[in-house]
């Protein structure tokens, strides 16, 4: 009988700690994904740069980004795997397509900051 107690204040700690492990940090657009955008894609990804005249993708802003290419959306809200944008910048893709084109590879962490924030949906926030 005191080993059921045990067991069931075990399982009452648990349940009451969990909810605070699961609630991960909101990823912001404005303050962590599009200063990477500005510094490591506008070169070549606002209206008039080569990236942007080949690919029609425009990274002035979110409605760009999210609008995608001429061939469409390139990030899947909440689906960070299936999202081309993360493909291209992990470097899934063709080499010759790895984003930024033919510079150094985005960072780990800047990497997870932007899959975390298309798998938190992807907001304008
Ligand atoms: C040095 C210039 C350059 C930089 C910097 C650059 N791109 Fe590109 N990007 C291109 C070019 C050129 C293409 C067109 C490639 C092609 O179609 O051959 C392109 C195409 C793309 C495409 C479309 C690929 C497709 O399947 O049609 C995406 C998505 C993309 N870039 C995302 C990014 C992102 C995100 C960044 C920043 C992390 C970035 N690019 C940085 C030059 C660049």
């Amino acid at each position: 009988m005191i080993m059921i107690r045990a067991l069931a204040g075990f399982a009452f700690a648990v349940v009451a700690v969990s909810p605070a492990l699961a609630k991960e940090e909101p990823v912001s657009f404005a303050e962590d994904v599009f200063p990477i955008l500005q510094t490591r894609c506008q070169a070549c990804h606002v209206p008039g740069a080569e990236g942007t005249a080949k690919s029609g993708l425009d990274l002035t802003g979110y409605d760009g980004l999210m609008k995608g290419t001429k061939h469409g959306a390139m990030v899947v809200a909440g689906d960070p795997l299936t999202s081309n944008l993360m493909v291209l910048i992990d470097g899934r893709a063709d080499k010759s397509l790895q984003m930024p084109h033919g510079r150094k590879k985005l960072s780990q962490c800047d990497r997870d900051l932007i899959r975390k924030w298309i798998k938190q949906g992807a907001k304008n926030n």
